[in-house]
């Protein structure tokens, strides 16, 4: 046994990978998304999941401002989308579906857009938004909840992207 830094034993926890959507699908500047990984359910009932979301993130305004947001899953469809676009441009600056490639469709049950690529996309309604130190926690209900494409998650676990074997 040895001691380890705190915060780099989280790290050691495996987290899931997601790009989080919201915005308007029709307004190329006022819809975006961005990769998450600080992400949880947080509820069974109601059906509640959290999301860690930093003060200064344009998907954090779109949220706030729609009251909605998609979780799409991350495939190997994904990765090169949520590493090299989503998780690393600001959506201010650029349209992030145009820059990706990554193809949009619209959610069902709210007006967020979502991907058509993703393992799985859950739709929310956004519950409250907790300060937690430096992030905010976004927490969503999930209202509705589509199966995009026969894949399987990738897990982000010690900052890498990893297929489950
Ligand atoms: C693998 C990965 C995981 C990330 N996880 C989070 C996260 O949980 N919370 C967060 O606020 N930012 C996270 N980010 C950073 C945002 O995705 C990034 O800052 C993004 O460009 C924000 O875009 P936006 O300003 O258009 O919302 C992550 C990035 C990567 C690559």
């Amino acid at each position: 046994m040895s001691r380890v830094n705190p915060m780099e034993a989280l790290d050691y926890m495996p987290h899931p990978l997601i790009i989080v959507t919201a915005g308007d699908p029709d307004k190329p500047g006022r819809r975006g998304g961005m990769t998450a990984a600080w992400a949880c359910r947080a509820s069974w009932d109601p059906p509640l999941v959290a999301v860690a979301i930093a003060p200064e993130r344009f998907t954090l305004e779109l949220i706030r401002e729609k009251g909605e947001f998609v979780i799409n899953v991350v495939g190997p469809s994904l990765r090169d989308a949520a590493f090299g676009v989503f998780g690393s441009v600001s959506g201010r600056q650029v349209d992030k579906f145009e820059k990706s490639g990554a193809k949009m469709v619209k959610a069902k049950s709210v007006t967020a857009p979502a991907l058509a690529d993703a393992v799985v996309s859950i739709e929310c309604k956004l519950e409250k938004i907790v300060e937690a130190g430096d992030h905010m926690l976004v927490v969503g209900r999930v209202v509705d909840a589509y199966k995009m494409r026969e894949e399987e998650p990738l897990v982000f676990h010690l900052w890498r992207a990893r297929e489950l074997k």
